[in-house]
């Protein structure tokens, strides 16, 4: 069991420089599965997700090389490929879910654990079994698994009730190999959507209205595999921005894209940093406290509800109050009464938090309890008087690469220990 300590009150300043998003390769590894043959993804996060993803892909018969140091993943896809996905794995990383899609285009068949709820809230699948039984496959819960069959699925007109990241990657992955055109409306227009679609397009997919709520997807014969490099990981770089602002610093954060953090970087300016971007690049320093700024958190271009726990804890040393309100995930606040440990001052009610500033932290012993929450309560370490040790650091390891060195170089008074 790891745990890390952090001795608060040194600011962050220098350079770091973001890798891939987790919240996007995962599904690129899965979309893999979409053709046979070897399939390269680049700029790969070295983090636990991607071990548990690339052993789930191992399980289903493909052969996958993950090279470190190079950051990269080869996965030889074979022509026979198994369709169960272990409950042992599922419960590991819900992201699993989404072989869901690829396995019933490829196979006409797919057994997947029931991921069930988690940290953050229930997290519901309703919308990814409403579409692919609109495309034509039929989805049944059976001993906890979703088992899903086709005899072979063809275009469908779809709505989603809620712009989805899942669902919409579900159907997309599921339309791509389906008879016939496929819309999904309300889709989600996440830059990790746009990234899939772009990957599944040199595959050989024929979509249009990436990045929009519309996609349409016209079903093809066979998809080619190919080399793909994976986006870049806006929370990550959102996680820095904050850690630049809190600790009162100055932060260059390179190999990121400041336009899929238009509303973060923003709030940051109106709390008083100073932010300046280029297309791959972006600046933040602050010399004086943060003014509280409330926080409403959205489907993108919205708020990123993964960045809200570092805006609570930074919201929770800033002059002023502030409302933030949780419309993704209803149980994203359990992380607040470990901020309380600290000596934040929040009240919750709902999908509510108030935060009031107050004008020190104290370091404590604190649970992360999932991976923002995990960052959050690190960001409170950075500035909290005294030595802060976070437990639950597994969580932190499945969404950060590096962390702990990156904080340690840019001057934070950090340790792992083991
Ligand atoms: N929902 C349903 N039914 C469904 C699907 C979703 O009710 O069939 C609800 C969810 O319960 C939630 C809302 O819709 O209240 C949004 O869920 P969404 O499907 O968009 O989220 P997700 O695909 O499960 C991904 C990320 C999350 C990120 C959200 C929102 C991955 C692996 N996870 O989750 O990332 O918060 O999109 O942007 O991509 C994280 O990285 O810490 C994380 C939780």
């Amino acid at each position: 069991m790891s745990v890390i300590e952090v001795t608060g009150g040194k600011p962050l300043r220098g350079e770091v420089a973001v890798v891939g998003a987790k919240n996007s390769v995962l599904k690129l590894m899965a979309a893999s599965l979409l053709a046979v043959g070897k399939t390269t993804l680049q700029n790969v996060p070295n983090i636990v997700d991607v071990v548990i993803m690339a052993e789930l892909l191992r399980r289903l018969g493909c052969s996958v090389q993950h090279d470190v140091e190079n950051r990269s993943v080869t996965i030889d896809v074979p022509d026979l490929i198994e369709h169960r996905a272990d409950y042992d794995l599922v419960r590991q990383m819900r992201a699993s879910i989404c072989v869901l899609g690829p396995l019933l285009a490829r196979t006409g068949q797919a057994e997947v654990a029931m991921p069930g709820g988690d940290a953050i809230g229930s997290r519901g699948l309703d919308f990814h079994i409403a579409g692919l039984h609109q495309l034509g496959a039929s989805v049944t819960s059976e001993h906890g698994y979703l088992v899903a069959d086709t005899k072979g699925m063809h275009g469908a007109s779809m709505t989603l009730d809620f712009p989805s990241v899942g669902a919409t990657e579900t159907l997309l992955m599921a339309a791509v190999l389906a008879r016939g055109v496929s819309v999904i409306d309300n889709a989600a227009r996440e830059p990790e959507i746009v990234d899939i679609c772009s990957m599944l397009e040199t595959m050989g997919a024929k979509i249009t209205g990436a990045g929009t709520s519309t996609l349409e997807i016209t079903g093809v014969e066979s998809l080619s595999p190919t080399t793909h490099h994976t986006v870049s990981d806006r929370i990550v770089a959102g996680t820095w921005a904050v850690a630049a602002t809190m600790t009162g610093g100055e932060i260059t954060i390179n190999d990121c894209h400041p336009e899929h953090l238009e509303i973060p970087l923003n709030k940051l300016s109106d709390m008083g940093a100073e932010v300046s971007s280029t297309q791959t690049s972006v600046k933040v320093s602050m010399n004086s406290r943060a003014k509280a700024q409330d926080i409403v958190t959205l489907p993108f271009p919205g708020f990123p509800t993964d960045l809200q726990p570092q805006f609570i804890a930074l919201n929770s040393v800033s002059d002023g109050a502030a409302m933030v309100t949780e419309n993704m995930f209803e149980a994203r606040f359990r992380f607040v009464q470990e901020l309380a440990r600290l000596g934040a001052n929040v009240k919750t009610d709902g999908h509510h938090a108030l935060v009031r500033g107050v004008e020190r932290l104290s370091g404590a012993p604190v649970e992360a309890t999932d991976i923002r929450a995990g960052a959050g309560l690190v960001l409170a370490g950075l500035v909290a008087e005294g030595k802060t040790v976070i437990h639950g650091v597994e969580h932190i390891d499945r969404g950060y690469t590096n962390f702990v060195p990156d904080l340690k170089r840019l001057g934070a008074d950090i340790e792992r220990v083991d």
